[in-house]
């Protein structure tokens, strides 16, 4: 007989690259900028791939669901204009509260040098630490890492959004936040966390050309490696891929998803996002993927599911 199995000790769903529209209509001092490459492209073809209505699909879907976290690895906007910012954190507002929800940046949100206050800052509640992280880790003064803690897992987020030059869509992680990251992978690691790391570019060197790459991604992987981690989540490449990364603690888990709004009919992937169950296993941990995708039809599918890790 089959032994019954227990409910997950955490359910963590991730999405990523909303790249929310429509895009609202640009004022001509804001296209003065790498924006107008951007405008030009949103309305010749972007528009017509992230599809507000999948979007909308997969987001109802995921909230029925009740997951215990979600998890959104930037690419909310698309040219930083103001007013996407104040719509992205309505959209945030509709996902879940800010306690039940992690957001970081992507290249998008920092498409052109902004101040804070009219960018990102409207996401602020979404992009900090919660009063258990806070009581591991120190949110450094430029605000990321920052770390959540709930019960047994830990959440580490950074931020890869830097301002790039057109046609660049490159990020990094920087050297401050690599030895914070160090500093709270030990941290975490002492006290028996499932260590999750958020990032809006892939980690892994390879993973991505120079031009829309993590700029320091071996010295990222190298942190990884020494310091250790469980699961590691990104997006950015608009593609479904897991890749394992031997570290100190065993293998960490780096999945990168699919954009939540990106679906071409008849074309791969369909936009998705991935649900993680998280348990114990005798002294490490049972990790499920479960994928939810959306395409041109009007139903969410499960597309798959598939056990990561056994231990
Ligand atoms: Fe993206
Ligand atoms: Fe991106």
């Amino acid at each position: 007989m089959k032994s019954p199995r227990f409910p997950p000790l955490f359910t963590l769903a991730h999405l990523s690259d909303i790249h929310l529209s429509p895009v609202p209509h640009a004022k001509r001092r804001h296209l003065l900028s790498k924006r107008i490459l951007g405008y030009v492209n949103w309305h010749r073809g972007r528009k017509y791939v992230h599809r507000r209505e999948i979007l909308d699909l997969l987001t109802r879907d995921l909230v029925e669901r009740k997951p215990d976290h979600v998890a959104v690895t930037g690419d909310l906007v698309n040219l930083g204009l103001p007013d996407e910012y104040l719509r992205a954190a309505d959209w945030l507002h509709h996902l879940g509260p800010p306690d039940a929800v992690t957001a970081i940046p992507g290249n998008h949100d920092a498409y052109v040098r902004m101040h804070p206050d009219t960018s990102t800052r409207h996401w602020q509640p979404y992009m900090e630490a919660n009063a258990d992280g806070d009581a591991l880790f120190t949110t450094p003064e430029a605000g990321f890492p920052f770390v959540r803690r709930f019960g047994d897992v830990g959440i580490v987020a950074l931020s890869s959004a830097i301002p790039t030059m057109p046609f660049v869509a490159a990020g990094r992680i920087g050297k401050a936040q690599r030895s914070y990251l160090a500093n709270a992978l030990d941290t975490l690691g002492r006290e028996g966390l499932f260590r999750v790391v958020l990032i809006h570019h892939p980690p892994l060197p390879g993973q991505a050309g120079w031009r829309r790459g993590l700029r320091d991604a071996k010295k990222l992987s190298e942190v990884l490696q020494k310091h250790g981690a469980e699961l590691v989540l990104h997006g950015h490449n608009h593609a479904q891929t897991v890749r394992e990364l031997e570290t100190v603690s065993g293998p960490a888990i780096v999945v990168g998803v699919p954009s939540a709004s990106e679906a071409v009919k008849g074309h791969a992937p369909a936009a998705r996002y991935n649900e993680y169950n998280i348990e114990r296993a005798g002294n490490g941990w049972r990790v499920e993927m479960v994928g939810r995708a959306a395409g041109s039809s009007d139903h969410v599918w499960e597309c798959e599911r598939r056990v990561l890790r056994e231990r």
